[in-house]
């Protein structure tokens, strides 16, 4: 198959691809997502195939309006308009009890939904145009670095979906944040992203339970995507948050070809690794980085600054998992 590539002034034809239930990757403001209409049951299975994506782990959909928000889940909780007023369009995932009428391959057989509107235009004109709220998990083979731009998502998947829209870098570079409010009076924070809980408690007026409270096995049943390794590139990934335990470690072993990763200027201090800045938009570009040029490490210096960015932490640590 060819992939077509289409501008933004494209959409109409990217569009009509997907009405006809093929695969096309669009830029969000947070990742690509890898786009399929929500109603195809022929979209949903290609997605999951082309991914290598774990049949139990649900996909979010995508609306460009808030009235679509009935088409997909039911008894909607006030929870959801007061968090829909705040942040959409923008980097927040709400999850739902599903509406039947969605497919629940979509959402890999659970009774909930995970529903946003991104703020990106092309990703609302091309909801719009389709008709239809869209399908878009991350836009990269399972477990590996998520795609932030045009070249990510071909590395992953050209010649195995119809088409890709050309957005440029994505402006957050990390996923967006997922709340789950099937239960409206104990919000659930399952992933951290741009949005933090303190933006959400303050909406909300009450304090949300946050994933790092929970025991694991209880977490893999909330959402299920929490319990496979993410976001890894080939070569193992360490964590450092002390500098004295960095330099030991690295002096320990000091030929490796190795990719160091700090939000300061370090590089004078490890004259033998290769340094590079990390923050949200760069974390996904650099470990693909890592696999294209064969490093055999990926070493990251956690400073105060990356400590305290709960979200970057989230897939730093996924990442780092064995
Ligand atoms: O920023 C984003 O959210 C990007 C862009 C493309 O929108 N999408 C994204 O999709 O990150 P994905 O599939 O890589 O991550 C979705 C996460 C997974 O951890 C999945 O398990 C969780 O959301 N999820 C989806 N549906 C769920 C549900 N019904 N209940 C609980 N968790 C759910
Ligand atoms: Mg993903």
């Amino acid at each position: 198959m060819q992939t077509r590539i289409f501008s933004s002034a494209e959409i109409s034809q990217a569009a009509e691809l997907l009405k006809k239930g093929e695969i096309v990757a669009f830029p969000t403001e947070t990742v690509y997502g890898l786009g399929g209409n929500v109603f195809s049951l022929e979209a949903i299975q290609k997605i999951y195939q082309v991914k290598g994506r774990p049949q139990d782990n649900p996909l979010i959909v995508h609306l460009s309006h808030i009235m679509d928000i009935e088409r997909l889940a039911i008894a909607v909780p006030d929870e959801f308009y007061l968090l829909a007023e705040a942040f959409f369009p923008g980097p927040l995932t709400l999850v739902l009890k599903r509406n039947p009428n969605i497919p629940s391959s979509v959402c890999a057989g659970l009774n909930s939904i995970a529903v946003r509107m991104p703020a990106h235009p092309i990703a609302i004109d091309l909801i719009s145009a389709v008709g239809n709220p869209l399908v878009a998990p991350s836009a990269n083979i399972s477990g590996k670095p998520s795609s932030t731009n045009l070249n990510h998502v071909l590395q992953d998947f050209q010649g195995k979906i119809a088409g890709v829209i050309d957005g440029g870098d994505c402006p957050l570079g990390i996923e967006s944040t997922v709340l789950s409010l099937i239960d409206p009076a104990v919000p659930k924070l399952l992933r951290p992203g741009e949005i933090t809980s303190n933006q959400i408690e303050k909406i909300l007026k009450r304090k949300i339970s946050s994933f790092e409270k929970e025991k694991d096995g209880h977490l893999a049943l909330v959402s299920p995507g929490m319990k496979y390794r993410h976001y890894a590139p080939n070569a193992p990934l360490r964590l450092f948050s002390s500098f004295l335990k960095l330099s030991a470690y690295i002096a320990s072993v000091p030929f490796l070809k190795r990719m160091l990763l700090s939000s300061q200027k370090i590089e004078n201090s490890f004259p033998l690794c290769d340094c590079f800045f990390l923050s949200n938009q760069t974390l996904y570009n650099l470990l693909r980085q890592a696999d294209e040029k064969g490093y055999e490490e990926v070493v990251v210096f956690c400073d105060e600054k990356i400590l305290n960015n709960q979200a970057l932490m989230n897939r730093l640590t996924k990442a780092a998992e064995k």
